[in-house]
């Protein structure tokens, strides 16, 4: 394919020979701009990151709290929202999904390999598939109710590998996770939050367990009692949550009022049993 005109914002990354020419836009999202780019011998992804203002806010009170910044100085024009101060938060913005994505990668999440980050562009690894083209959500995608189990598993077990390394994603879905040629690769981490520093983190793992369960549960309807989300928070809390904790898709909960049918309970053990069998599968796998 002939190379596009680069747009504006990719011009100083091939001033500096970070790329050689732009092949097309992929995606224009909330918050950013994604291109395919050729790199030397290599085909990259670079992520724009769209201006605040032009950018819908996702950067609620939950993602920027106890985020480090620098100095105090930073922090509190940060807080009055001076021009220094929106700069301060913007770049912490950006640089959040850098770090995130650095972080995890060390600790074995397949996440796109980042090369760089430079004038609010990030350059990674472009996510494929079997084909070599750009990987299409999980959404895009129909599964057997066996896929989907297989993907849970496996998307569970890098759930909790993202927090024995200390972070959350906090807006896991099935927009926000590509179907490789090699597996489900999670992908848009700008709102990474530090597990252990953050209030919301705790809301936040809850909610991106759900999203898993929510979205396989509609091609396998068994996953849908299962309550992976509770067992792995409260593992974590106790300091007991390893790479291969075995979960069981059970949670104990707070006794109530009025016990809420132990026969329905029993159902629901029965299908979390399958979903954890599985999950051990994938991890002795
Ligand atoms: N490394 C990558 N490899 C392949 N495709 C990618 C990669 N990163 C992003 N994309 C594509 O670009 C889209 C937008 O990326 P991302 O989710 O990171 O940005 P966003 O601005 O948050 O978008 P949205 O608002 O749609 O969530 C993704 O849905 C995906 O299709
Ligand atoms: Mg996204």
């Amino acid at each position: 394919m002939a190379p596009m005109k680069p747009p504006k914002r990719l011009q100083a990354l091939i001033e500096e020979g970070l790329i050689d020419t732009v092949v097309r836009q992929l995606m224009s999202g909330k918050e950013a701009t994604v291109y395919v780019v050729r790199c030397g011998e290599d085909t990259r992804c670079a992520k724009v990151y769209k201006e605040a203002t032009e950018r819908s806010f996702r950067q609620a009170v939950d993602y920027t709290e106890n985020r480090k910044v620098k100095n105090s100085r930073q922090a509190r024009a940060m807080a009055k929202g001076t021009k220094f101060g929106r700069e301060a938060s913007e770049a912490a913005w950006q640089s959040a999904e850098v770090d995130a994505l650095y972080r995890l990668a060390a600790a074995g999440v397949r996440v796109p390999k980042p090369y760089n980050f430079c004038d609010g562009v990030l350059l990674m690894e472009l996510v494929t598939d079997e084909a070599g083209d750009a990987a299409p959500r999980l959404n895009d995608v129909l599964f057997t109710a066996e896929e989907a189990r297989t993907h849970h598993a496996s998307l569970l077990g890098e759930v909790v590998r993202m927090l024995t390394a200390g972070v959350v994603h906090g807006d896991l879905s099935e927009f926000n996770i590509l179907l490789s040629h090699d597996g489900p690769v999670i992908i848009d981490l700008p709102q990474a939050v530090d597990a252990a520093g953050n209030n919301h983190a705790q809301r936040m793992l809850l909610r991106d367990v759900n999203n898993l369960r929510d979205f396989f549960g509609g091609f396998a309807p068994d996953l849908l009692s299962t309550q992976f989300g509770p067992e792995i928070w409260d593992l974590y809390q106790r300091g007991a949550l390893l790479v291969d904790t075995p979960l069981t898709g059970h949670h104990e909960r707070k006794a109530g009022p009025v016990d809420l049918g132990g026969v329905l309970r029993e159902i629901d053990d029965a299908r979390a049993e399958d979903a954890a069998r599985r999950l051990r599968m994938q991890q002795a796998g």
